[in-house]
C-alpha cells in the first residue's frame, strides 16, 4: 500500500509519526482458525486458507465506530455489543483523530462453530482500520486490540485464535500479559480437514465444564506433547507431529459434547491422518494430514460417519494459510 504525504494526519502516541493513506475503504478476508491443536490449550493455533469472513471497513467523516451492515448471521449492530465493534473501539480509543469508521460484516463462519468465528470478526475490523490509517500498529498490537473483542464472546482474554488469524501459519501465544506471540514454521505439505457438525457449543460453556486442576502426570504428558509438536513443526517431522497430537487434559471432558467424536477421531487416524482433535472449543473436529490427497481421503471418512446421522455438517479441506488476514481489493 502506498503512503501519501499530503494526506498525513498525526494520531496518538502509539501511532506517532505515521501517515494516513488516501484510501478510504478496504475489503478484507478474515480467516477461520483452529485453536488448541490438541496439546496446546489456549496457546497454540493455526490458520485456515479458504474458510473465513469478508468485511468492508470505511473511513468516514463522523467520529466513532459504526456497524452498518451484517450478512450471514444475526449479530448485534450496537458497536459495544459486537465483537468486531469492541476490538475496533479498543484501537480507536488510542487514536486522536477527527474521523471515524464504518464496518460491514459478511459472516461466513458460524458463531459457536469452533473455528474462530469471533476471532475473525475481532481481527478483521482492527486489521482493516490499521491498513486505512497507514499501518501504525504491528501485528502484536493488533492482537491486543482484538483480544478485547474476543473477550466479549468467550468471557476471557485469550489469543490462540486471534494470533494465527493475524500472523498466519501456526502460532504460540507465549503470554497474554504482556502479549507475546511466537510464529512457528508450517511444513509445506500440511493440510487440515475440518468437519463442523451444525450444533452450537458456546465457548463460555465448554470452558465452564473444564476441571480447575490437572493431575501432574497429565500435565507432564501434555507439555511433552506441546514441546515435541513445536519441534516437529520446526523440523518438518510428520511422524513426530503424529505422535504429539494428543490431548489428555481438555479433550476427555469436551469430547462428550460432540456427537461421534471418538468414532471420527479413530477412523481418521486409521485412514492415515496424523491426528485428530477438537477444533477450539468445538463442535468442529480437525485433522491434520500430510498432503492434499490424504486430507481429501479423510474428508470422505469424516463425511461417511456424519452422513448417516440427522446432524447437518460442513466439511473443509484446507492448506495451512501462512498469510493470515488479507486485503481483497
Ligand atoms: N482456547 C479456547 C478454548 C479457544 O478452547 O476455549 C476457543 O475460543
Amino acid at each position: 500500500m502506498e503512503l501519501h504525504k499530503e494526506s498525513s494526519i498525526s494520531c496518538s502516541s502509539a501511532a506517532e509519526g505515521y501517515l494516513i493513506d488516501k484510501m478510504n475503504e478496504i475489503k478484507i478476508f478474515s480467516p477461520a482458525t483452529v485453536a488448541n491443536v490438541s496439546c496446546g490449550f489456549d496457546v497454540m493455533g493455526f490458520c485456515l486458507d479458504n474458510v473465513g469472513d469478508e468485511m468492508v471497513i470505511r473511513k468516514i467523516d463522523k467520529k466513532g465506530i459504526f456497524i452498518t451492515h451484517i450478512e450471514g448471521f444475526d449479530l448485534p449492530y450496537k458497536t459495544e455489543l459486537n465483537v468486531a465493534g469492541v476490538s475496533a473501539l479498543a484501537m480507536y480509543d488510542t487514536l486522536d483523530v477527527d474521523f471515524g469508521f464504518e464496518i460491514e460484516i459478511y459472516k461466513n463462519i458460524k458463531p459457536g462453530s469452533g473455528i474462530g468465528s469471533s476471532a475473525a470478526s475481532a481481527v478483521g475490523s482492527v486489521f482493516g482500520m490499521n491498513e486505512l490509517i497507514g499501518r501504525p500498529f504491528d501485528k502484536t498490537q493488533l492482537t491486543e486490540f482484538a483480544i478485547k473483542g474476543e473477550a466479549l464472546a468467550s468471557k476471557c482474554e485469550h489469543a490462540d485464535n486471534l494470533a494465527p488469524a493475524l500472523f498466519g501459519g501456526f502460532t504460540l501465544v507465549k503470554s497474554v500479559a504482556p502479549l507475546q506471540v511466537l510464529e512457528i514454521p508450517t511444513p509445506d505439505d500440511l493440510y487440515a480437514t475440518i468437519i463442523h457438525p451444525q450444533i452450537e457449543i458456546k465457548t463460555s460453556e465448554s470452558r465452564a465444564i473444564l476441571p480447575k486442576q490437572v493431575d501432574l502426570s497429565d500435565a507432564i504428558t501434555q507439555w511433552a506433547n506441546l514441546g515435541s509438536l513445536i519441534h516437529a513443526l520446526h523440523t518438518g517431522d510428520y511422524d513426530l507431529i503424529k505422535s504429539s497430537l494428543n490431548d489428555v487434559v481438555v479433550e476427555p471432558h469436551r469430547s462428550k459434547l460432540i456427537p461421534l467424536f471418538d468414532k471420527v477421531k479413530t477412523a481418521s487416524i486409521d485412514a492415515g491422518a496424523l491426528g485428530a482433535g477438537i477444533s477450539g472449543s468445538g463442535p468442529s473436529i480437525f485433522t491434520l494430514s500430510k498432503g492434499q490427497e490424504q486430507a481429501e481421503k479423510i474428508k470422505e471418512v469424516m463425511q461417511n460417519i456424519y452422513t448417516v446421522t440427522d446432524i447437518d455438517f460442513d466439511i473443509h479441506v484446507s492448506k495451512i494459510n501462512t498469510e493470515g488476514v488479507k486485503i481483497l481489493n
